[in-house]
This record gives C-alpha cells, sequence and structure tokens, in this order.
C-alpha cells in the first residue's frame, strides 16, 4: 500500500513532465489565439453543483463522483469535469457583466470513480475550453475548430470529427416521448442497464456498446428526424461553417454524451486505435446551465479533452519527442578546499542564467567528471588548487573531450556561444 500509488492514479516522472509541458504549452498559445484566456476553478466543490449541472440520472452523478463530507458536514465533490465549475465561477464573480461572449480554457484534474483501463484513470486530466454569451454557430464551429487545430499541430490530422444535435428542451422531449415508445416495444432486447435508463434517460441507451441494445437502435428513430425549425437551422448553419473553415465531419446520431446539460449541438473527437476509449475529446452547446445554475440566461459552448488519451495516441505514433536537454555547466572541485570557491562560481551561473550544479555526494574528481556525463552537462568546469591560485579554471568540453584553462568569464562567454 505504502509504495504503489492508488488504483487509476499515475505518478508523471520528470521525462513525462517535460512532454506534458510541451504539449501544455502548445494548447495554450492556440487558445490564446481564438482568444481564450485562462481560468482556474478549485479541485473541488459543493456536491450540489454536480448534481445539478451534471444531472442526477447520469453515470457521472449515479456511481462516479468522489463525493465526501468534509469536517463541518459538508458534501463536497472533487470535480469529475471542467464546465460546471466554470459556469460557477461565471456566476458567482458576475462575469455576465463583462463584454460577451467570455472565454476561457482550464487545464485541470478531474475525478472519477471507473473501472481503470487503458486511456481510463480515476484521477486524469482534461484541457478544456468554455465561451459564454453567443447563440451563433460560429462558436460551435469555433470550439470545435479550436480542438482540430490543436490536434493537427500536434500533428494528429487524421483523427475523426463525430457531430450531432439533441435539440433543445423542447424538441428533446417530443424525440424522448418517440424513443421510449419504440424502446418499450423492444424490451426483451435490452441489456439491463438499459431497461433501467429507459425510464430515467431514455437518450443514455443511444450510446450503449452491448450487442443486443445496438442491434434494436439500428431501427430507432433519429433525434435529427425531431428537431424543432430553430434548432435544424443552427445544425445546418454548424455543418455549412464547419465546411467553410475546412474541418472534416461526419454527422452521427449515436452521439449522445454523458452530461445531461447539452443542448443543439454535440461533438466527439475520436481515435479509432484508443480502443474502447475512443473518445480524446468531447464537448458542444449548452444554452440552459447557466440558467438553471442560478445566472442570468446564458448560452454557452465548449469541450473537454483527456490528456491522457491524447498523450497516449501522441505516444503510439512516437510524436511525443522533447529536445534533448543538457546542463551547461557542472563545478568539479578536486577537493572540499575548493567548495566555496566553486559555489561563487555556481550561484554566479545561476543568477546569469545557466544551468550549473556542483558536486553534493562526495564524489571523486573523477567520478564527478563521469556523473557530469551523464546528466548530461555541456561542460565540465574543473577547479583543483592551482585553478583557485591562477584564476584560471580548466574548461572541458564533453561533446569533444577537448579542455583549455580560461578565466571565469572567458568561459561563461563560452557558454553564451552555445
Ligand atoms: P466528457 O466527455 O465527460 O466531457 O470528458 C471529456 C474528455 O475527458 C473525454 O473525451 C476523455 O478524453 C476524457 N476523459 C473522461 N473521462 C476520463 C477518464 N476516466 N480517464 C481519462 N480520460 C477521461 C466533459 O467532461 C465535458 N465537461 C466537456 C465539455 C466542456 N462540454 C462542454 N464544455
Amino acid at each position: 500500500m505504502l509504495t504503489k500509488a492508488p488504483r487509476g492514479t499515475r505518478d508523471l516522472l520528470p521525462e513525462d513532465c517535460a512532454k506534458w509541458l510541451h504539449v501544455e504549452e502548445l494548447f495554450r498559445k492556440i487558445c490564446e489565439r481564438f482568444g481564450y484566456r485562462e481560468i482556474r476553478t478549485p479541485t473541488f466543490e459543493h456536491t450540489e453543483l454536480f448534481q445539478r449541472g451534471i444531472g442526477e440520472a447520469t453515470d457521472i452523478v449515479e456511481k462516479e463522483m468522489y463525493t465526501f463530507l468534509d469536517k463541518s458536514g459538508r458534501s463536497i465533490t472533487l470535480k469529475p469535469e471542467g464546465t460546471a465549475p466554470v459556469v460557477r465561477a461565471f456566476i458567482e464573480h458576475k462575469l455576465f457583466n463583462e463584454p460577451l461572449p467570455a472565454k476561457f480554457f482550464y487545464i485541470s484534474p478531474c475525478f472519477r470513480y471507473e473501472r481503470p483501463q487503458a486511456g481510463r484513470l480515476r484521477e486524469f486530466h482534461q484541457f478544456g475550453v468554455e465561451a459564454f454569451g453567443s447563440p451563433s454557430p460560429s462558436i460551435d464551429v469555433e470550439v470545435i475548430a479550436l480542438a482540430v487545430l490543436f490536434l493537427e499541430k500536434l500533428g494528429l490530422s487524421q483523427l475523426k470529427v463525430h457531430i450531432n444535435s439533441l435539440g433543445c428542451k423542447r424538441c428533446r422531449e417530443d424525440y424522448k416521448k418517440r424513443l421510449n415508445e419504440f424502446l418499450n416495444n423492444k424490451k426483451e432486447f435490452l441489456c439491463e442497464t438499459c431497461l433501467v435508463r429507459l425510464d430515467r434517460n431514455p437518450l443514455r441507451i443511444l450510446d450503449c456498446k452491448n450487442e443486443g441494445c445496438r442491434k434494436v437502435l439500428e431501427s430507432a428513430p433519429v433525434i435529427l428526424d425531431f428537431l424543432c425549425d430553430d434548432c435544424r437551422k443552427h445544425f445546418e448553419q454548424v455543418k455549412k461553417e464547419l465546411s467553410a473553415v475546412g474541418i472534416k465531419f461526419e454527422v452521427d446520431p449515436g452521439i449522445v454524451r454523458g452530461l445531461d446539460y447539452y443542448t443543439k449541438t454535440v461533438f466527439e473527437i475520436i481515435s479509432e486505435e484508443l480502443g474502447a476509449q475512443s473518445a480524446v475529446c468531447g464537448g458542444g452547446r449548452y444554452d440552459d446551465l447557466i440558467e438553471e445554475c442560478g445566472g442570468p440566461p446564458t448560452p454557452a459552448a465548449g469541450f473537454g479533452m483527456g490528456v491522457e488519451r491524447l498523450t497516449l495516441l501522441l505516444e503510439s505514433k512516437g510524436l511525443l519527442k522533447i529536445d534533448s536537454w543538457a546542463m551547461d555547466a557542472f563545478i568539479a572541485i578536486a577537493g572540499e578546499e575548493q567548495r566555496e570557491y566553486g559555489l561563487r562560481l555556481l550561484y554566479d551561473l545561476r543568477r546569469d542564467g545557466f544551468s550549473a550544479e556542483i558536486d553534493v555526494m562526495g564524489r571523486s574528481l573523477k567520478a564527478q567528471l563521469k556523473y557530469a556525463s551523464k546528466i548530461p552537462a555541456k561542460y565540465v568546469f574543473i577547479i583543483g588548487e592551482e585553478e583557485v591560485e591562477t584564476g584560471k579554471i580548466t574548461v572541458k568540453d564533453l561533446s569533444t573531450g577537448l579542455q583549455e584553462k580560461m578565466t571565469f568569464e572567458e568561459a561563461k562567454a563560452l557558454l553564451k556561444k552555445r
């Protein structure tokens, strides 16, 4: 127990962190290009926010939340997703009084008590964006385009964009009724989970993976045939604008999403190479959520992208390379008598912006040189009795093996050149 991380969590070792940083920096850059600014919300929120926001009859709220009572008896939940907290912050800080649209991005840990497998963890991370205040289809297109451009810049241009429309409260209710009628006549073919879903949330049945259910769904009514005029026009415009900006997509009525807040456009970006957990990114429009959480009626759209799934994919394609790194200088001292002299040089280098280290393991001079070549360092500054006396240090270039005596200032000039 003591030496094993909890199931469904993972460590990022320094090499992983360097890779993640590279991906995060690109995400930040692309978000800024689209006018999205970073927001950071707490790791935990009041449980009610997610119950209300995500929906009581979803798998996340029913089974997957890390919920506990804190010492004063309040029910607290570790965030299972990023949207509801950003909505809460938008309302709490009255950001609706600022010029709209208000556009945010975040990089955040999320927690879901799911059965861990490749690409599915209990603590995972999301890149996300949320745009508040505009009902325009151009915003739906913008969030999809942002995700696609980011993935393209990472080298993933083959991923599939699946889109669908879930309509608004009104047209979805009609559809739910029809779907319910249809499925009620096919009960004997549905799996046990779907039988429960039938009364509580029939839309969930549409993304059931069970073969019997899939067969039944082949002839089920399709939501796109039930859209009201406004929702249909909106969806048509989204498709036109996606084509206008050069994004290939597939209309997929099976995309229903696992959260209840969506209205109109929903989408997923999928990679078959990820196996069962194929969605790298999911999102859509949610025009009622802000009002439902106590804010003024405010249309909104956004997405969440799983960082672990993304890095898994990048790694499998050899696209997660990091620049080779080397420390500028290692200060090797012949003995403890040279330590203070060496420390002065070390901190002079660090203050001047160079990366540098000195021996702290009591190694012999030979072992220090060996260690320096392993870190690796570009140069070793060797300091012995003679160096301290003459003020000239021995500088060894580890890429060529050549060494030369020079003043510390000359050595620094050499580092600047590299
Ligand atoms: P979601 O589809 O639940 O949507 O999650 C978004 C992405 O997070 C998924 O496509 C997947 O890549 C990743 N993900 C989800 N669960 C796990 C897990 N257990 N392990 C690893 N990765 C996971 C949302 O969360 C919405 N908040 C997205 C959104 C933002 N919609 C509008 N704005």
